[in-house]
């Protein structure tokens, strides 16, 4: 793989790398991330989001689950670097990455979990209806027609359940989101789709709010276990599949790390992104979706396309 063009976080990637004789060790040998991690003294949280970015620019290269110095790499730091680098723009909010990829630790508050009850997502799940909308309705023809309550966990503009209620009228949703999350946004869009009187607005926290045992047809999760991290996720799963009825399903969207990881720079920018602003989030690969889902007891992951930038893996609880 070439080297490719570098923006400002790229460079900052490269910089850490550096600083923390990433290239260095690789000149001596590849390495797992596991691996490297110990040798560079760095966390294993830190290093996988550093190392998966270096891949899509093309200074690291990865070779199943080892990652190896690219051909250029050396070549390239010695002799284009130095001017390049002159060059970009230091990246606001991202001076300490060192830092994070160290600890494996967010370097701010954490976004998930607010004590204000949602400031950060109240700004941006407006955008993420635009961005989400075509792929919520078109879930509405992969999906049996038995189904009549939902649920909605994070559901921010509660896209995800619009896109289904907007098109079947038998159907009814609970959105569970932070109480500001729900005044200020979702309330607003199901009143404009005149909707209102077929949701039910829960506010509390995901991990805590009371939800009904077996008592949904079908759960989402929309663009939130990014945020959560494995353990947080997992936990999240096996609510999940309470709250279902037997048969019942779990619809994830999600940011999805392509295989190999170099293939996705912009997943892999989120991701890194993720370390920074998060105490446990990443982007999981399709593959640790499926093993989380099933590790959790859902049955029969699948993933549907459609136009959405990334598929949609639905399973099911066991009838
Ligand atoms: C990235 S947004 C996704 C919104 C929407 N589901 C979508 O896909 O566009 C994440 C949403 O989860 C909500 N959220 C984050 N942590 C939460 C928690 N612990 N409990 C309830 N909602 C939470 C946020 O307020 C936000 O609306």
């Amino acid at each position: 793989m070439v080297i490719s063009s570098i923006d400002a976080v790229g460079g900052k990637a490269i910089e850490v790398a550096e600083t923390l004789g990433l290239f260095s060790s690789l000149q001596q040998s590849g390495g797992d991330i596991e691996e490297l991690a110990l040798r560079l003294q760095v966390s294993v949280r830190g290093l996988r989001p550093l190392l998966f970015l270096l891949s899509s620019i093309g200074v690291v290269s990865q070779r199943g689950d080892q990652f190896l110095l690219a051909p250029e790499t050396s070549e390239f730091l010695k002799n284009q670097w130095p001017a390049r680098r002159d060059e970009l723009p230091q990246p606001a909010d991202w001076e300490q990455l060192e830092g994070a990829v160290r600890t494996g630790r967010c370097v701010r508050p954490a976004i998930e979990g607010e004590s204000d009850g949602g400031s950060f997502f109240t700004g941006i799940v407006d955008t993420l209806f635009r961005l989400h909308s075509g792929m919520a309705r078109h879930l509405h023809h992969e999906l049996p027609y038995s189904i009549r309550k939902v649920l909605d966990l994070g559901a921010g503009s509660a896209v995800w359940s619009l896109g289904l209620l907007t098109q079947r009228e038998e159907v009814m949703a609970v959105a569970v989101d932070h109480s500001k999350v729900l005044q200020e946004v979702t309330s607003r869009f199901v009143h404009e789709k005149g909707l209102a009187e077929r949701f039910e607005l829960r506010a509390g926290s995901y991990h805590d709010v009371e939800l009904e045992a077996e008592g949904y047809d079908l759960v989402y999760l929309g663009h939130v276990i990014h945020s959560e991290g494995w353990d947080a996720t997992r936990s999240l799963l096996l609510r999940c599949l309470k709250t279902l009825q037997p048969g019942g399903i779990l619809a994830i969207a999600e940011w999805v790390g392509s295989e190999p990881r170099s293939q996705d720079y912009h997943a892999n920018l989120f991701d890194l992104n993720m370390l920074m602003f998060t105490e446990a989030g990443l982007v999981f690969s399709a593959a640790e979706m499926e093993r989380l889902v099933t590790e959790a007891g859902f049955l029969n992951p699948r993933w549907i396309t459609g136009p959405g930038r990334h598929p949609v893996l639905l399973a099911e609880k066991a009838g």
